[in-house]
């Protein structure tokens, strides 16, 4: 499908779907059609300065929302994909997310929560521990597409994983190269290089869980990025959940206009990006609209998780993000950074 024409003059016969999507659209909001929005910007490859700054901060086993949130969420769905893998035509919806942090619920609430520190590293060094708690996790084969410096496949593979990295960002891809084992393939090319031109060799580590931590936002163009992922998924007969996180706009910019879609910047180690936000329900409407059915979403409510966490995740927010102390209480209900998705063709 081409590009969806702009504005008041789309008529709705025609285009439905995008009318419906752009209802209210005040001057500030980003068009959200396929390819409109996106033409005018790169993809966020991070490079320089930056990447240095985002390989430090990622320490060994990634940030501390990474460790805290992101890592167990990462296991309990990798593990329960091998033992369950899906079943044609079974697209029931789950509530995995919610069942990854309850697994580790009391590691969260005994954690220490300092700046320095990341949380439940502990737990992330102890292979014996993490095998009893996800018994299958190495069997899997995780594609890792954006996979930034590289902990993710790291990690998993200190579990006997196989994890497959993607990454255009030279520096973060020689630093991930140069940790890498055999079991951590990895590739330079962006995610829709990567499917057209390499992925079919990858087949021999055919994926049982693709992940795009904290990538869509930046790439130029997610539709396009989602369609070639479906696409290849259905011709290789790849029949696989993607665990994918986005940025939840009310945590990274908090105080947003009420649109679906918005620029804003994001700070992140001290640097502005310019990111077009998309809040949760126009990421739905965006894998509907590429043909992905919705197995699980979840926000974090930071409220439910123990206090020390979601202390310590808003001043995060606050002393990394925000730089200011009343933005930071406009985030609400208490949500963020991430939204969590399991996604499936
Ligand atoms: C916020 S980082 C997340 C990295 C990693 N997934 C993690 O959780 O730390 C986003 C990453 O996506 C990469 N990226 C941007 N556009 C991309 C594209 N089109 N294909 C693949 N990776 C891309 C960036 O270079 C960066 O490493």
């Amino acid at each position: 499908m081409g590009d969806i024409p702009a504005g008041p003059e789309a008529s709705p016969k025609r285009w439905p779907f995008a009318m419906r999507r752009n209802l209210v659209r005040p001057q500030s909001a980003v068009p959200t059609r396929r390819g409109a929005a996106t033409s005018r910007r790169s993809d966020d490859i991070f490079e320089g300065e930056f990447a240095a700054r985002w390989i430090k901060g990622m320490g060994t086993y990634g940030d501390p929302i990474r460790t805290s949130l992101v890592n167990p969420i990462v296991a309990f769905v990798a593990d329960h994909f091998v033992a369950n893998p899906l079943r044609p035509q079974d697209r029931s919806p789950r509530n995995l997310i919610q069942q990854a942090l309850y697994k580790v619920a009391d590691e969260l609430a005994n954690a220490t929560y300092r700046p320095q520190d990341r949380p439940l590293h502990q737990w992330h060094a102890d292979a014996e521990r993490l095998a009893a708690l996800y018994p299958h996790l190495k069997k899997s084969v995780v594609w890792d597409l954006g996979c930034g410096e590289g902990y993710l496949g790291r990690w998993l593979a200190a579990q006997g994983a196989t994890c497959v990295g993607v990454e255009p960002s030279k520096p973060l891809f020689t630093h991930a190269s140069a940790k890498a084992t055999p079991t951590t393939p990895l590739f330079p090319p962006t995610i829709d290089e990567f499917l057209k031109h390499h992925a079919r060799q990858c087949l021999d580590w055919k994926p049982t869980l693709m992940t795009l931590i904290a990538v869509l936002d930046g790439c130029r163009d997610p539709d396009r990025t989602l369609d070639q992922i479906n696409s290849f998924m259905r011709k290789n007969l790849i029949d696989i959940p993607l665990l994918v996180t986005t940025f939840d706009p009310d945590f990274f910019c908090a105080g947003l206009p009420k649109n679906p879609v918005n620029s804003g910047s994001i700070r992140i180690f001290e640097t502005d990006h310019p990111f077009t936000m998309r809040d949760p329900a126009e990421w739905e409407l965006t894998f509907a609209d590429h043909n992905f059915h919705v197995l699980d979403q979840r926000p974090i409510h930071l409220d439910t998780l123990p206090p020390n966490l979601t202390r310590y995740v808003l001043d995060l927010c606050r002393d990394q993000i925000l730089f200011n102390a009343d933005t930071v209480d406009l985030i609400a209900p208490r949500q963020g950074p991430f939204y969590f998705w399991i996604i499936a063709p």
